[in-house]
């Protein structure tokens, strides 16, 4: 299936010079969100991932974080940012392209050695997945892999990743 052709492209969103990939049109398609979910857990299965938890991130790691721990027998744990988990949480701070945000997780929803797979819906500068990354580390989890539905190449954030299985459904 053509997935690309089900992303919209909006020019200058959320502000001028960004080409934003819209993925709510993949979304209302029914065969296209099917196909998306069963390829990546097509593609997770077959780079050997074995991940006790699914971590997702606010807030479209939210869309195809849950579908995905359906599928392979995991948990789904939601990163969120600054100020929206209720109970006690870890915090990392990260840059952005204009000063830093944070990210936060439950301290009780992963122990050291639970197994983790990383998924967003898209994948940039990886800022926030490199921020992921190190959140989990922090706890002792054990990385085993990066999802992604979009890769922006240009962007190169794959090169900054852990070196774990990276895998991205389209490529732009
Ligand atoms: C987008 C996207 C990724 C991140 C990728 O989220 O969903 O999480 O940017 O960019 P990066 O690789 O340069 O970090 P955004 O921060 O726009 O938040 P949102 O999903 O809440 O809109
Ligand atoms: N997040 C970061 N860059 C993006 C882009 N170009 N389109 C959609 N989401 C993004």
């Amino acid at each position: 299936m053509d997935l690309k052709s089900l992303i919209r492209d909006i020019p200058d969103f959320p502000k001028p010079g960004i080409l934003f990939r819209d993925i709510t049109t993949l979304l209302r398609d029914p065969e296209g969100l099917r196909y998306t979910i069963d390829f990546l857990t097509q593609k997770c299965v077959e780079s050997g991932i074995q991940a006790d938890y699914i971590v997702g991130m606010e807030a479209r790691g939210f869309i195809f974080g849950p579908p995905l721990a359906y599928q392979l027998g995991a948990g789904f744990i939601p990163v969120r940012k600054r100020g929206k988990l209720p109970a006690a949480v870890h915090t990392i701070e990260y840059e952005l392209e204009y000063g830093t945000d944070s990210l936060e997780v439950h301290q009780d929803a992963l122990q050291p050695g639970s197994r983790v797979l990383i998924v967003d819906d898209l994948i940039a500068t990886g800022g926030t997945a490199i921020a992921t990354a190190k959140l989990l580390q922090k706890i002792g989890c054990e990385l085993v892999g990066f999802g992604f539905i979009i890769e922006l190449r240009d962007l190169q954030g794959r090169k900054y990743l852990p070196d774990v299985p990276i895998i991205s459904l389209i490529e732009y």
